[in-house]
């Protein structure tokens, strides 16, 4: 299957399976072409602001509202509910993946969250691990969902168009769009930050000027593309936190044209424009942000996407790694590939790590010795992605999270070996 797409972030799309499928000239006629429905799916309140106001048309085969009662489903989501408090740095390694068939929702572990899915803002955090492909189509009615694969490449079919995605590729799903998950290799492994508040959308570039960062001309959604099959299919929505499912004769994925704003996306975290210090010190992070989802309060984000890419290092007299630092923001750090710059070890591909508000981090005792000590000529960080979801409300664990195998118990200790270079009688 040879995928297209459309390029762009925020653009008002249009997309037909079939010629002639979209109206013209206005949403909801009489008679939609081919006997389709319409049906609108809206992101955000009808009263919204123009620029913040997301919503799609839909021409489908079967409206949504064609379904049975859902029944909640026995087996709920992994991870259970939040876990005791801690104020403590947690580290995780890479949790298994299943050798029990299981498939995207089954293998999806809630590990950290912010807020009860009720809220208008906040996050959650899951990690998802799968080894086989969904036969069954799922939505969450909870929030927006950025995945981040670690393994696996994933073919991601939604009521708007099919999207593939790869390690080293993200992809966001808006609130309620129904999608499946398939596998397109034997096992896949990820992150997903669910997002409760306003959308995601690209942070504003400031005196960066009018280029730079996530470029929109990268951002890709899928074209129309639509299942007419009359084939009992189980549809599992996420509810306040519950799975609930019913059963259809139909595929839900029978979208045949769509217009609008809301929708998939799917962007390549290497072709982002690392933008860094050209002279001394180096940026706050903030200045890897791809995706940043605001609060009312200007700038203070309810979730930032920030990444950490291959790139040049060329401060002069600058401790180079990442300071010591405490903030009021809480981190959720996550490694697709390589090494993050740092931590010498003990941060894995697939692994995790939180810094809650103001709790203390920074380099590890090998890497800010070795940071002290080097010979500070230009030099290329190659081969890594880590990448952080970072929010303004504690993020607290989950009772998996603090009581799984994968806990890292003596991660402070990364911090016991910092050397002791104080000298009152040498400046
Ligand atoms: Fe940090």
């Amino acid at each position: 299957m040879n995928l297209e797409y459309l390029s762009g972030f925020g653009n008002e799309f249009a997309s037909e399976a079939l010629p002639g499928a979209l109206p013209v000239g206005q949403n909801s006629p009489q008679k939609a072409p081919y006997g389709l429905y319409t049906e609108l799916f809206s992101g955000t309140a009808f009263t919204m602001a123009r620029s913040e106001a997301r919503r799609t048309w839909l021409y489908r085969i079967q409206p949504s509202a064609n379904h049975p009662a859902f029944a909640k489903l026995e087996r709920q989501l992994a991870g259970g509910p939040l876990g005791a408090v801690t104020p403590n740095r947690l580290r995780w390694n890479p949790l298994d993946i299943p050798s029990e068939p299981t498939d995207f929702i089954d293998g999806l572990v809630g590990m950290v969250a912010n807020a009860g899915s009720e809220k208008p803002s906040g996050i959650s955090i899951y990690h998802y691990r799968a080894n086989r492909s969904m036969d069954r189509v799922f939505f969450n009615a909870d929030g927006e969902l950025l995945l981040v694969p670690e393994q696996g490449r994933l073919r991601i079919a939604t009521e708007l168009g099919v999207l593939d995605v790869e390690p080293l590729e993200i992809v966001v799903l808006p609130r309620g769009l129904k999608f499946r998950v398939e596998l397109l290799d034997a096992q896949a492994r990820g992150y997903v930050a669910e997002n409760h508040g306003a959308a995601l959308r690209l942070p504003d570039l400031g005196p960066i000027g009018s280029n730079g960062l996530a470029n929109p001309r990268d951002f890709l959604s899928p074209v129309a593309h639509y299942e007419d099959l009359k084939q009992p299919t189980t549809l599992v929505q996420k509810f306040l936190g519950e799975l609930w499912a019913c059963e259809l004769d139909h595929s839900p994925l029978n979208v045949v044209a769509w217009h609008g704003n809301n929708v998939p996306y799917k962007y390549d975290l290497r072709r982002f424009n690392t933008i860094g210090t050209v002279s001394f010190d180096h940026p706050d992070p903030s200045i890897f942000t791809v995706l940043t989802s605001p609060t009312s309060t200007h700038g203070l984000a309810n979730l930032d996407f920030v990444i950490f890419p291959p790139r040049w290092m060329v401060a002069e007299n600058t401790f180079r790694p990442p300071w010591f630092h405490r903030n009021l923001m809480n981190e959720y750090m996550g490694l697709i590939q390589g090494a993050y710059d740092a931590k010498a070890e003990g941060f894995l591909p697939g692994g995790a790590s939180l810094h809650s508000c103001m709790s203390a981090h920074g380099p590890d005792g090998e890497t800010c010795t070795k940071a002290i000590n080097v010979d500070l000529a230009p030099h290329k960080i190659d081969n890594t992605m880590a990448f952080m979801f970072e929010t303004s409300q504690v993020l607290r664990p989950t009772q998996f999270a603090l009581q799984c195998p994968q806990l890292q118990l003596s991660y402070d200790a990364c911090w016991a070996s910092l050397p002791a270079t104080f000298n009152p009688n040498r400046r």
